[in-house]
């Protein structure tokens, strides 16, 4: 840890490295870079010269029951949850079975990513891929026919089965649209019965032992997995989040200090599956719940696979997973942990890279070094490393081993003096500089717990709209211990508050939102915004309408509206088609009519496919 972080001088030199003229930051504007690190406001960004990386002009909020898009934009369809995705699955009806949702597309659609498909020439098909979903939750009352929690073995079978990953092959018309292959070889469903490998320092170890599985290394899969990652050797990372939901216990059962830090209870999110398998009762299993909480990495185009919970990575609720290649080729891994007063975490692996040896790159994950992120007011921040060992993470201070401090990486976060933050969702790396961004969602215990104190990179009480972090690796080197920071944008409402309630000066009243939640950067340096929020469009929230998705230039500052999404829904998960003339984004829990493809009414989570109607190049 360091103490004298605040230097200026420090700060100033970390600038010179960090804009070189290679930059695309510099290629942008010397302003942008240095509004971006230079700024000793912690609400630096304002809209500094004119922006050529969007194309569309910003489109007005709704309130209505439909997809709105800028004018020359188009959408089908792509998937809903409950179609059929493996030979024999059945259409979606309320009243399928668990059998037939284990070969459906699951619910509440969430990350995804897509891979095209090789052919046999070794030429990419820009027509044809696969790809990978995250399904992270249902809706008792859209999912079983009585509405309520799960009564009975098959309901909570039903359940598991709509959570998880769909690997599916889709193709792409003559029209543009695309349609997804049902029963196509590489078309997969992981949940809660696939099994599951842990690897790295927590497998085997005594912390995932259960009656089950002694060997501490088999896991019946995953659930509620929320945004993904992709690697450059073609695999997908899923996240678990809220994995603490789904477990339960008896009246009298002690739970840990450790099943509490994660949300443990005794009636969990009351989904009610305790009772129905042994593994979600914490009085019987109080290990299970250490097998959940991890970044999983699945090959997508090898159905046989068996999917690898990498405990190297650190046990919390991920959110996304944003890997980068540094230049010296090690692996990095940026994660947000989704809770109010949690961390922002950062792993670099051991071992490097190489583009030709994929069999090297499929292990760069089970081994390296976890840290967690602390901010200094004033535009500079550290890395603090998370080893056993380390930073006073010993047994003098209760942390018993390696595999310890990765399960219990909270405590050890905690421990380090780590900054809690405003609910970290998705991080995103710059295509082609070391620019992060992440999305601090809301967080209302923000000056109203002691452990949270305004300040720094959450700068506001009750914080209801949230904001946008990022930072520059010092030295342009992304396993550096030091990092410059400022906000790329606060989130307010102009209309209706003042001071840094009203928000940062590139939000306005034609753009404003609250709950930044996904994010992703395209292959151009457009930085997708979608949001998971306030959607009433009442008081402090007035004039926003439904959850949407925005576009940012992250060296100008300008933010533009590209879509809102239908009432009630929550927009999240967003991948491109190789040649970017579509883009495909998740639409989950819609609350009303929309897409209204079923008989009996249900809203269903869907996949739009979003493209331009003259065949161009989405947001240019
Ligand atoms: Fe699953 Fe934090 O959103
Ligand atoms: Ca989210
Ligand atoms: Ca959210």
């Amino acid at each position: 840890m360091h103490d004298d972080n605040n230097k200026p001088v420090e700060f100033d030199r970390l600038i010179d490295k960090a804009i070189s003229r290679r930059s695309l930051i510099k290629a942008g504007g010397a302003a942008g870079a240095a509004t971006f690190l230079g700024g000793a406001s912690q609400l630096a960004m304002a809209v500094s010269q004119a922006t050529t990386l969007m194309g569309f002009e910003n489109i007005p909020t709704s309130t209505a029951d439909e997809v709105s898009l800028p004018a020359g934009y188009t959408y089908d369809i792509l998937m809903s949850w409950g179609d059929p995705v493996l030979d024999g699955a059945p259409k979606f009806s309320r009243s399928n079975s668990a059998e037939d949702q284990a070969g459906q597309f699951g619910d509440n659609t969430d990350g995804m990513e897509l891979y095209h498909v090789t052919r046999a020439d070794g030429s990419i098909d820009p027509n044809h891929a696969v790809l990978a979903v995250n399904s992270e939750y249902y809706n008792d009352e859209f999912i079983f026919e009585h509405g309520e929690a799960a009564k009975t073995a098959e309901d909570v079978r039903k359940g598991i089965y709509a959570h998880g990953i769909t690997v599916v092959e889709v193709e792409r018309k003559r029209n543009g649209t695309w349609q997804i292959k049902k029963g196509a070889p590489m078309n997969r469903r992981l949940h809660g019965y696939a099994e599951f490998e842990l690897t790295g320092p927590v497998a085997g170890s005594d912390y995932v032992k259960t009656n089950a599985d002694a060997t501490g290394r088999k896991v019946l899969g995953t659930f509620n997995n929320c945004g993904a990652g992709r690697t450059p050797w073609g695999t997908y990372l899923t996240c678990e989040e809220n994995f603490n939901g789904y477990f339960g216990a008896p009246e009298g059962t002690a739970l840990t200090e450790a099943h509490k830090r994660y949300g443990l209870s005794k009636n969990g999110f009351g989904y009610n599956w305790w009772p129905h398998e042994d593994r979600f009762n914490l009085a019987k299993e109080p290990n299970e719940p250490n097998r959940h909480g991890w970044i999983v990495e699945i090959d997508p185009m090898d159905p046989t696979s068996t999917p690898k919970k990498r405990t190297a990575l650190g046990r919390f609720k991920h959110e996304n997973a944003a890997m980068t290649i540094n230049k010296d080729g090690r692996a990095v891994v940026y994660m947000g942990d989704d809770e109010r007063g949690e961390f922002i975490y950062k792993f670099v692996s051991r071992d490097t890279y190489d583009a030709d040896n994929r069999e090297r790159n499929m292990r760069l994950l089970e081994q390296g070094t976890l840290y967690v992120a602390k901010f200094h007011d004033g535009g500079m921040g550290e890395w603090i490393e998370l080893s056993y060992g380390r930073n006073g993470l010993t047994r003098e201070n209760g942390f018993e081993s390696e595999a310890d401090v990765l399960v219990r990486a909270r405590a050890a976060a905690t421990f380090v003096g780590a900054t809690t933050m405003d609910r970290p969702e998705w991080v995103a790396c710059h295509p082609s500089s070391p620019m992060v961004f992440c999305t601090l969602t809301n967080n209302k215990n923000r000056g109203v717990k002691d452990n949270q104190p305004v300040g720094g990179p959450n700068p506001r009480a009750e914080n209801h709209f949230g904001q946008i972090v990022r930072w520059m690796p010092e030295n342009r080197d992304h396993s550096s211990d030091r990092f410059g920071w400022d906000l790329y944008a606060v989130a307010g409402n102009p209309e209706t508050q003042t001071g840094l309630y009203a928000g940062s000066d590139n939000v306005t009243a034609e753009n404003m939102f609250n709950s930044p939640d996904g994010l992703v950067f395209d292959q151009f340096g457009r930085l997708w915004i979608q949001t998971d929020g306030n959607y009433s469009n009442e008081g402090i929230f007035a004039g926003q309408g439904n959850n949407q998705m925005l576009c940012g230039d992250p060296v100008t500052g300008h933010i533009r509206r590209f879509m809102v999404g239908p009432q009630g829904c929550e927009i999240t998960g967003i991948t491109f088609s190789d040649d970017h003339r579509t883009a495909f984004v998740g639409i989950q829990h819609p609350g009303n009519a929309w897409p209204n493809t079923d008989k009996d009414g249900v809203p269903r989570s869907s996949i739009v496919a979003i493209r331009r109607e003259d065949g161009g190049i989405i947001g240019a």
